[in-house]
């Protein structure tokens, strides 16, 4: 065989199974209203825009791969912010190009630790990439099942002795990419003291942490990362992509135990993953603003009021979510997922089934809050129809 096992068994990547279905439909002129994939199109603030063009020099050179000064600085300013942490005390930072490949690169430093732990376990549903780095890395992964009746919350104490024992790192994900799920304060604290008592790395993919109601914008209220409140063998994983509109630039921050970080730091500069200085510092101006990360708050939070009565009339959701921009819904009349976001498709609706976002959890449909308005209503309005009939 000329690949490796791991390489030629890869399930196909969702996001991409979706880009064709919308790619057909194009190509059929017809009208597309695309929730598949959590990118949503609205412009990025202009002054970070202008912060990278105004950066880009006639010499090029390779960039810092853990942070350039600016992008340093910006980053603690946000972290003493927020989170009430400061430089050197007990916690460090570390620029990454994007959540997604210090999310796959870090299994790497960390299957085979402990003498030998080799299991990473993660919420699923959730984000394909824990699973594929874990078996990239040679080791073992081991889904939890979040569901309605777990409050989709994560219960690593629940798993068979033998997982806990041999667990190298947890993942978490709060606000949870499908579900919209917070985790409670007092749940992380459980969390946290489960991993300090079976030696786990706890890994917090905080990508969503700035989205969530504008009401609480009132209060000063937040979603919790670990980083509040421990440092010790805890890594946050932050990003820009969501908090302000910047997919496409590719920047985000690794922020962890101070006694990790230098040998990750070590790691990371063999893996090739320094972000364009350019777009390093018109990350700086991102991290350093907040209003412009208010307004995309706003916007998701109109999209979810617009799009959530249509779905709960049609005993699809039951609760509104406080965070993120997805609507995790029940597929009706138990129809199959895969199926109902087909037959959507056909009238030009994309949503992901819940197959395609999990190991085999069945029977729900992520609808991604991309579309503006009044293409949500729209779609809303095409959804409610074809149930009707
Ligand atoms: C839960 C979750 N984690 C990580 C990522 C990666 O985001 P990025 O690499 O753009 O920071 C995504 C992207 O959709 C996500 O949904």
């Amino acid at each position: 065989m000329s690949l490796n096992e791991v390489t030629l068994n890869l399930p196909n990547y969702p996001m991409e199974e979706l880009a064709k279905i919308r790619q057909r439909l194009i190509d059929k002129n017809q009208k597309v209203y695309d929730f598949g994939t959590g990118d949503p199109k609205i412009p990025t603030w202009e002054p970070i825009r202008k912060a990278m063009l105004d950066a880009t020099t006639s010499i090029s050179q390779y960039p810092s791969s853990s942070g350039c000064p600016e992008l340093v600085k910006a980053i603690w300013t946000y972290c003493e912010r927020h989170f009430k942490v400061q430089p050197k005390k007990g916690l460090d930072i570390l620029a990454t190009n994007g959540s997604k490949e210090a999310i796959f690169h870090i299994s790497l430093n960390l299957i085979g630790r402990a003498g030998g732990k080799k299991i990473i376990a993660y919420p699923d549903p959730g984000y394909p990439v824990y699973r594929s780095s874990c078996l990239f890395a040679g080791g073992t992964p081991y889904p939890i099942e979040l569901n309605e009746a777990n409050g989709f919350q994560t219960e690593p104490w629940k798993l068979p002795k033998d997982v806990q024992d041999n667990c190298a790192a947890l993942w978490i994900n709060y606000p949870h990419n499908p579900t919209g799920a917070l985790m409670e304060e007092s749940h992380l604290h459980k969390i946290i003291a489960w991993c300090k008592e079976k030696d786990v790395v706890l890994l917090a993919d905080d990508c969503y942490l700035d989205i969530y109601s504008p009401e609480w914008d009132k209060t000063g209220q937040r979603p919790v990362t670990p980083i509040m409140f421990t440092h010790e063998n805890v890594i946050a994983f932050m990003s820009l992509s969501k908090r302000s509109g910047m997919t496409g630039y590719r920047s985000g921050f690794i922020i962890g135990d101070q006694k990790l970080m230098p040998a990750i730091a070590k790691a990371r500069a063999n893996m090739g993953v320094g972000t364009p200085t350019a777009i390093q510092k018109a990350a700086a101006v991102a991290w350093a603003d907040e209003d412009h990360v208010a307004e995309r708050r706003k916007i998701f939070a109109k999209r979810i009021d617009l799009a959530y009565p249509y779905l709960h009339k049609l005993g699809m959701i039951d609760t509104k979510p406080s965070a993120t921009f997805y609507l995790w819904c029940k597929v009706p009349n138990g129809q199959d997922d895969v199926e109902f976001c087909l037959r959507l498709a056909e009238l030009g609706v994309i949503a992901s089934p819940s197959q395609w976002l999990s190991e085999g959890i069945k029977g729900f449909v992520r609808f991604a809050l991309v579309p503006d308005d009044k293409d949500t209503i729209e779609a809303m309005e095409i959804i409610a129809k074809y149930l009707k009939k």
